[in-house]
């Protein structure tokens, strides 16, 4: 035995329907290709591992990577592409989106060897999004284009696309500097190498989803501004921190809110009411950050009661750290808000770092 020319790595969550169909697909499009299938599965309810699983058992051209306790398209991608051995690894959807009749065609481009990246798109001629997607979906999808185009100098007509092949070196190369969360595996790989590298386009068009449902939701959506903003500050800054920057901004408009809503009440003195007004934010901050900045390692039931505890101690030491900093750097009244901009950067950096170590540790 030796390792395949090609392999497929297909990211699946709750698509035990699906599976079967593409795999059989599969063995009827690529003839003559020396190819292998890595289903990296997280953890499906639906039972699409074991599904998997039981192909697998019979084909030996099927691999499976469980995976427990992550979730994400991308970071999927990124261990599918590492578990292989081949010289091309393609990335495609495994709900019969992609169209498979395309795989040979991206292969013999790679063959050729003038491109190291082959992008299924549906932005270039004779590509479309057929019924794929809603008329919302692709209004969002074409604006979400144009800020990669724009933000990032990406040139893909379809830098959204999740319908690609690369030579595995290339891959394994990037591999370290890309982001697990979210959906952009692709506009990532694309934007780290900063254009050295080779890309072909191909058109395809997205079919509709026949069994299941689409996983790409709200939460998907803010995860890619944030990776649009790292990329476009150079990566200086992690999309976690972004994100973590941006729950903070909200917590500060609930803060206000609720001092405003407490002094209201007219019950509390002001500084029962600011105390009071402090634990909603970081309240909400929590769960905020539970949900978005730390979805990959959420917490739940008794540890995030723990967590949350935790996670008010930091904060209140960031408090302690904020007007610290606030205080050695001011000096002369006209900068105050230098001052000011200084200790809650410092406040930020403190909760972001000490709330990773301890509250949403690894
Ligand atoms: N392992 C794993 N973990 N797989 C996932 C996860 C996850 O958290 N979320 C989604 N997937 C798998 C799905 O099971 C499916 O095989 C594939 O990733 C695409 O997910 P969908 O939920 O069907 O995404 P979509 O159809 O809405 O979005 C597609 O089109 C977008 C452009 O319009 C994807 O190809 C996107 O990458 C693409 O940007
Ligand atoms: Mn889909």
């Amino acid at each position: 035995m030796r390792a395949a020319e090609l392999s497929i790595v297909l990211p699946t969550f709750n698509e035990a329907q699906n599976i079967p169909i593409l795999i059989e697909l599969l063995n009827k499009t690529l003839h003559g290709i020396d190819w292998e299938v890595i289903v990296v599965d997280d953890n499906s309810p639906d039972g699409t591992t074991e599904t998997a699983r039981q192909i697998a058992r019979q084909d030996p051209k099927v691999r499976v990577i469980r995976r427990i306790g992550r979730r994400g398209l991308s970071g999927a991608c990124i261990e599918g592409m590492l578990a292989s051995s081949a010289t091309f690894v393609a990335v495609m959807d495994a709900d019969l989106q992609h169209d498979e009749a395309l795989l040979p065609q991206m292969i013999a481009e790679l063959r050729i060897g003038e491109a190291d990246l082959v992008v299924a798109s549906r932005k270039v001629d004779g590509g479309t999004v057929g019924e794929g997607l809603s008329k919302m979906r692709a209004w969002g999808s074409n604006i979400a284009n144009s800020l990669a185009q724009k933000l990032l100098n990406v040139t893909l007509s379809d830098p959204m696309s999740g319908f690609f092949m690369i030579r595995r070196e290339k891959a394994e190369e990037i591999a370290p500097k890309l982001s697990a969360q979210g959906f952009k595996i692709l506009l990532d790989i694309v934007s780290s190498f900063g254009g050295s590298l080779r890309i072909k386009e191909l058109p395809f068009t997205f079919r509709e989803r026949q069994h299941g449902e689409s996983k790409l939701d709200t939460l998907v959506t803010l995860d890619y501004f944030g990776l649009l903003l790292a990329k476009y500050f150079g990566n200086a800054v992690s999309v976690r921190f972004l994100m973590f920057g941006m729950v903070g901004a909200s917590g500060l408009v609930i803060h206000l809110a609720a001092l405003r809503m407490f002094m209201v009440m007219g019950a509390f003195e002001f500084n029962v009411a600011q105390t009071a007004a402090s634990f909603v934010a970081m309240t909400s901050n929590f769960f905020l950050n539970n949900q978005l900045t730390y979805r990959d390692r959420r917490l739940h039931g008794w540890k995030a009661v723990q967590g949350l505890l935790t996670f008010y101690a930091v904060c209140s030491v960031g408090v302690l750290a904020n007007v610290g900093v606030a205080n050695l750097v001011y000096l002369d009244p006209a900068y105050w808000w230098f001052a000011g901009t200084a200790g809650a950067v410092m406040g930020a950096v403190w909760n972001y770092a000490a709330s990773s170590a301890l509250t949403w540790r690894k």
